[in-house]
């Protein structure tokens, strides 16, 4: 953590900036926001034909991409249960209508169905297997601790409700309580927002992409059934309770981590365990009604978190996936993950209608996929019209915005040159190196020439 700096991005989730890399971890703009715009949305789950999804998630980091999408599930699974009910009280309706005609052998079976409905549903929740490959240990226990804060706008949305936005009062009022209540939400240190250059005053969250409560929990079970004891120390307690930015992580989470250590995996600290239980048991998951419920979402993943170089991990997984997220550092800093090779390999674990999703925009990453043999596209924000990332895979018809012949052309100059990794096994530089001997003398077109005699032929 010492390497790293965590900041508050606009809509009030924690991004990190790395001084090793000099590079940011997360948009400024929103870490989890870009999860869910960037990944999970364009994903297409919400149309998968499946019920148990097998998901790659690679860079991990802090793992906003998986915390958004076992959001998406768990709230996809009440939504359905709530369908459900209405279901049920749309036929009870029917059923009390036609209760005088029915006979009670008839209503028996009626009823005999519809119980059987509700298993059949029950078995239908969306559930998903989750891989997720990340170099660094320390980030990868620190993930389920950050805190979200909660921003003014949210704050706002809580005491007045949303149907009223009709009203131009509505939006006045809304504006004011933001920006006296912006004034008291947590700040940046003053280094970082000029370092970054963050300029934003008032924070902004859709609220359909929160993280779920449970979401942290469920991710601390599975780190714990990892790591066991060796989950948390007393340096790591030291930083997330003393450290210098101890205000960035979630203290009710703490608890649940430390009720974990001293209790479920180090039965000498049992005296301690009152304390947590009120703490923890109480707050979180203590009535029945909230424990089955959390007993339910967590049945509904199965994590598993390979710490280690992507490269190596990847040679150890056999898994046919649905959902590849790559979510690595920009090509020329870590070019390792961006590799034509490294790219066959996951061409190779990319289920037939499976899709691939990354954030970067790039000539050359778009060209790599192609030359792997992936259909391309771009991923469109509905928002802002424009295009945030890109999307591969096998099937032609997964992709919604393919490369136009611009862009293809473009893919096919010098600036989609791939890089090259033999064996899975360069260090960054001879990658870069490999590839800037290849660049100087491919004779294909620059992009720029290539630009310049498009713009002519337009004019
Ligand atoms: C852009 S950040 C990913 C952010 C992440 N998805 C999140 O939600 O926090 C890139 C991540 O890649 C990790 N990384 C860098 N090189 C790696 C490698 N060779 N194998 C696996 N992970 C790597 C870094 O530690 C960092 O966490």
């Amino acid at each position: 953590m010492r390497d790293y700096e965590p900041y508050y991005t606009e809509d009030g989730s924690i991004g990190l900036y790395s001084y090793a890399e000099k590079d940011v971890f997360h948009s400024k703009y929103g870490a989890l926001t870009e999860a869910w715009e960037k990944f999970v949305i364009p994903s297409g789950i919400d149309n998968l034909n499946k019920n148990n999804i097998k998901v790659l998630d690679i860079c991990y980091g802090i793992g906003y991409n998986t915390k958004a999408l076992m959001s998406f599930i768990i709230n996809k699974n009440r939504k359905k249960k709530q369908n459900f009910l209405i279901k049920i009280l749309k036929k009870f309706y029917t059923c009390t209508t036609h209760i005088v005609s029915i006979c009670a052998n008839k209503l028996l079976k009626k009823t005999l169905r519809l119980s059987l409905h509700i298993d059949a549903i029950e078995d239908d929740n969306l559930s998903a297997s989750i891989d997720c490959l990340e170099l660094n240990e320390e980030l990868v226990k620190l993930s389920p601790l950050f805190k979200t804060i909660k921003t003014p706008e949210e704050i706002y949305y809580n005491l007045v409700p949303k149907f009223l936005n009709c009203f131009d009062t509505y939006y006045s009022a809304k504006n004011l309580f933001v920006n006296i209540m912006s004034k008291f939400a947590p700040k940046n240190r003053k280094e970082i927002n000029e370092l970054l250059e963050i300029k934003f005053k008032n924070m902004h969250i859709d609220s359909e992409y929160k993280i779920h409560s449970y979401v942290n929990y469920i991710l601390l079970n599975a780190l714990y059934e990892k790591f066991g004891s060796g989950y948390w120390d007393n340096e790591f307690k030291k930083m997330v309770t003393k450290g210098k930015n101890r205000r960035f992580f979630d203290k009710p989470l703490i608890k649940y981590a430390q009720f974990n250590q001293n209790w479920g995996y180090n039965s000498s600290s049992k005296h301690d365990l009152s304390t947590f239980l009120h703490n923890i048991y109480y707050h979180h998951l203590s009535k029945r009604d909230k424990n089955i419920k959390f007993k339910t979402a967590m049945s509904l993943f199965k994590l598993n978190f390979f710490v280690d170089d992507a490269r190596k991990s990847i040679l150890k997984l056999n898994e046919q996936y649905d959902l590849i997220f790559l979510d690595a550092f920009t090509y020329t800093k870590a070019p390792q993950l961006w590799s034509t090779e490294f790219i066959a390999e996951l061409y190779k674990r990319l289920a037939p209608s499976g899709v691939l999703l990354t954030y970067s925009n790039s000539v050359l990453v778009r060209n790599t996929l192609l030359e792997n043999g992936f259909y391309v596209g771009k991923i469109y924000n509905e928002k802002n019209k424009k295009f945030i990332g890109t999307i591969a895979s096998k099937d032609k018809t997964k992709i919604k915005h393919p490369l136009d012949n611009y862009e293809l052309g473009l893919c096919a100059t010098k600036a989609g040159i791939p890089y090259h990794d033999p064996n899975l096994s360069f260090d960054n530089k001879d990658i870069l190196e490999l590839r800037e001997y290849e660049f100087r003398h491919s004779s294909l077109m620059s992009s720029s020439k290539y630009m310049k005699i498009r713009s002519l032929d337009n004019e």
